[in-house]
């Protein structure tokens, strides 16, 4: 099963609602795509993060959780939205008794409804290099760019680009545009791997 955890990188998220947003904000659709979500503590917690800071602008968000899931699990597990207490541990202790209540499995927990409501999940190969739709605000890929081979990671990136509108790229602290990408993504702060679409 995929390594993952809730708040795994507050950095990311605490760049996204500082720096994308504000931005975010202004649009009446908000798509996002987590590519490579795992079985989804990560589009969860990003939707926990925007739900805390963008009001009622909230309801026109969507992420679009993908994964290539060769357990065909995470479908199921990302719509129940139900972990067990060791996923759930690093969650900031207001937010956990905000938005999780008691499940009726013994030591697991329910995400509330209206954040269940904002993920989506759908089976999808990157490798494939077929974007799940165009227009997105922000695309979140972490820890899985490095599983693919150079020369795929400058494609599936050259995707996620197109797929953008005017939007952001968000990736783990350990990962590097590649050169070749630099007149297509800018970083919006130096050592930080949150990038804008340019070109
Ligand atoms: C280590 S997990 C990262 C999960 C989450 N993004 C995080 O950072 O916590 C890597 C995920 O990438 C997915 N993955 C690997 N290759 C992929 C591909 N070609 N297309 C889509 N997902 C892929 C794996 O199935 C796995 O769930």
């Amino acid at each position: 099963m995929a390594f993952t955890y809730f708040f795994r990188d507050m950095q990311t998220l605490e760049m996204i609602r500082d720096y994308v947003i504000s931005e975010m904000r202004s649009s009446r659709y908000i798509h996002i795509w987590d590519a490579g979500c795992a079985m989804g503590p990560e589009p969860y917690s990003l939707a926990i993060v925007l739900r805390e800071n963008m009001g009622m602008t909230f309801r026109n968000v969507k992420i679009h959780a993908t994964d290539i899931d060769s357990s065909n699990l995470f479908g199921d597990i990302i719509k129940k939205g139900i972990y067990p207490r060791e996923q759930v541990q690093r969650i900031p202790k207001d937010l956990f008794e905000k938005y999780f209540s008691p499940a009726d499995e013994p030591d697991h927990f329910i995400i509330s409804e209206e954040i269940r409501n904002c993920v989506s999940f759908t089976k999808h190969d990157l490798l494939d290099l077929k974007p799940i739709r165009s227009g997105l605000s922000l695309i979140m890929c972490k820890n899985v760019l490095l599983h693919l081979k150079a020369e795929e990671r400058v494609e599936v990136l050259k995707m996620f680009h197109d797929a953008l509108d005017n939007g952001y790229f968000a990736t783990e602290q350990t990962q590097k545009m590649p050169e070749q990408l630099s007149d297509k993504f800018e970083p919006v702060l130096a050592n930080a791997q949150l990038y804008r679409k340019i070109g």
